[in-house]
């Protein structure tokens, strides 16, 4: 098979009128698709139920964006039914024409760019870059799997030979698995866990986060139209503490792709370490959760650059990023100069319904809300409050940019995942007291730091516990194919998507030596 090199999706800055007018449109006519109900699809058979989820605009939530079908135990069933079935032609075809439907999946995903990034402004609030950034994303990682994919056919080559025997070594995939997103990166988590598995020939049921249905139902449909056999994914809308629990400790699922909290994580693991009736395998659990990370600027940093860093860093996408800035960590010498910085630069933050393309649109629902405005709260009472710290009045879920001074490392602020727009400044008297605060969280995702001391810089590269590190440069915004993105600690297992190995954990390898 002959494709083109890979190269990362560009992402659209919407500087230009021609961009804007084209997101305009777009807007409009996904607003007139409001209020529609989406099926879930099990082995191809489209299923409506009763009982729905519904999903809100969080700019607006009493704007219903859609519904979706909401599975039962026994939807759940007969997903991962399906997904064996499909499995067995699905496991024997051949490489090459797995990848070909994902990349025909990554052009249909191209040609409808401009939709799908409507659908998240509204669904869950992003604005009109963060929107792009994602559907790019999306694009990136199904155009890179399907490549990578192409590297594993033919078994191992250069393993050593015995005489009088031929040996060889090859990956079988592994069966019917789950993948389960969380709801702020919908489209590029969901497609990118998924095409994982199955571009190497497993088969999933995927169970998307209750408030990004719809999103989820336009990747399904992207997938039928690209040719993807019926029963490879299954598309299981449902609560997941009900249906995503069921499967979890289901003693014919082979593997679990999660993305999602701490909380959740943990009891999926503990769950999925026992061994059901009937059961033949350990599953295999890939976990990517939480982050507390960290910007760690010393007194040799430009400072301008530095607080640029955790603005981008810190307020993209409100701060619903794993990756987020949450712990800004500053030399005593400069911490003053470069948090009055930081605090000019947040002032000027608009915030806006999504639709609005602001610099921070809504939370993502009324449990973000109050989450967030919880932390505002233990916030005000471990430290000094810099900038923002309210909810604006109104419907929908805004909270303003928000910083926190003199917070200590131990403070709950400091070791928590808020998943917001809320910074905690915490003051170290140089340098190697920053790198024991910046490792002091049981997570360990991404970070970095603004330094011009070469030495600092080095011993940052070695020491710095995460498992995105960046110099320099905001700590958000790993690209699949450039930096494979997973995390150390309770961050989770670092599967480390949009890396060269990503896929293998998918697979099994079979070593087979016949003596002649
Ligand atoms: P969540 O853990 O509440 O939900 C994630 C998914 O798990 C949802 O689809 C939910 O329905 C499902 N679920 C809930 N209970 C379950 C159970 N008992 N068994 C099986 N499935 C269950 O997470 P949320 O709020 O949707 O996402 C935010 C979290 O995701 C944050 O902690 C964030 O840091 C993390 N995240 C991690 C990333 C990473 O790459 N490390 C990337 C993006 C988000
Ligand atoms: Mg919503």
């Amino acid at each position: 098979m002959h494709v083109l090199p890979y190269t990362s999706e560009p992402y659209d800055t919407y500087t230009s009128p021609a961009s804007l007018e084209e997101m305009s449109a777009a807007l409009k006519s996904v607003r007139a698709q409001f209020e529609k109900t989406y099926p879930m699809v099990i082995g191809g058979k489209k299923i409506q139920t009763e009982a729905t989820l519904v999903s809100t605009n969080p700019s607006a939530p009493s704007e219903i964006v859609g519904r979706s079908a909401s599975a039962s135990r026994e939807h759940a069933e007969a997903a991962l039914t399906a997904a064996w079935a499909a499995f067995e032609d699905w496991k024997l075809w051949k490489q090459e024409d797995r990848s070909r439907v994902m990349l025909k999946a990554a052009a249909i995903m191209r040609r409808r760019k401009r939709e799908l990034e409507a659908w998240l402004v509204f669904e869950i609030g992003k604005n009109f870059v963060e929107a792009s950034a994602e559907v790019a994303e999306m694009i990136d990682f199904t155009e890179y799997y399907a490549r990578q994919a192409l590297r594993h056919v033919g078994g191992l080559g250069h393993l050593n030979a015995v005489p009088g025997e031929e040996n060889e070594s090859f990956y079988i995939p592994l069966g019917a698995g789950l993948t389960i997103s969380p709801w702020n990166f919908p489209m590029a988590l969901m497609t990118g866990m998924t095409v994982g598995a199955i571009v190497v020939g497993n088969t999933v049921v995927c169970k998307p986060a209750e408030d990004t249905v719809v999103s989820l139902a336009k990747v399904f449909d992207i997938f039928e139209e690209a040719g993807l056999p019926p029963g490879v994914v299954n598309f299981l809308p449902g609560v997941g503490a009900q249906v995503g629990a069921y499967l979890v400790e289901h003693p014919r699922t082979r593997f679990i792709n999660f993305t999602g909290s701490l909380a959740t994580g943990k009891r999926i693991h503990e769950a999925a370490a026992k061994i059901g009736d009937d059961q033949r395998w350990f599953k295999r659990v890939f976990l990517e959760l939480g982050g507390k990370d960290a910007i760690l600027v010393d007194e040799t940093a430009d400072l301008d650059a530095a607080a640029l860093g955790v603005i981008q860093s810190a307020y993209g996408y409100q701060g619903q990023k794993c990756s987020a800035c949450s712990r800004l960590i500053v030399v005593d010498s400069v911490y003053d100069d470069l948090l009055e910085r930081v605090v000019e630069r947040t002032k000027q933050l608009v915030v806006a319904p999504a639709e609005q393309n602001p610099d921070l649109g809504p939370v993502c629902n009324a449990a973000q809300d109050g989450k967030v405005r919880e932390y505002l709260d233990i916030g005000r009472s471990e430290g000094k409050l810099l900038v923002g710290g309210r909810r604006i009045d109104g419907e929908g879920f805004f909270i303003q940019p928000t910083v926190f001074g003199n917070i200590a490392p131990e403070a709950r602020l400091a070791q928590e995942e808020v998943f917001g727009p809320v910074v905690a400044a915490i003051r170290v008297k140089d340098f190697t007291e920053g790198m024991a605060v910046v490792n002091n969280t049981v997570y360990g995702l991404t970070g970095a730091l603004y330094s011009q001391d070469r030495d600092r810089i080095e011993i940052a590269r070695r020491d710095f516990h995460v498992g995105n590190l960046y110099f320099n440069r905001k700590c958000t915004g790993a690209l699949a194919g450039v930096q494979p993105f997973g995390g150390f600690n309770l961050t989770g297992t670092d599967t480390k998507t949009g890396g060269p190995d990503y896929l293998l954990q998918f697979m099994q390898m079979k070593s087979v030596a016949e003596r002649f």
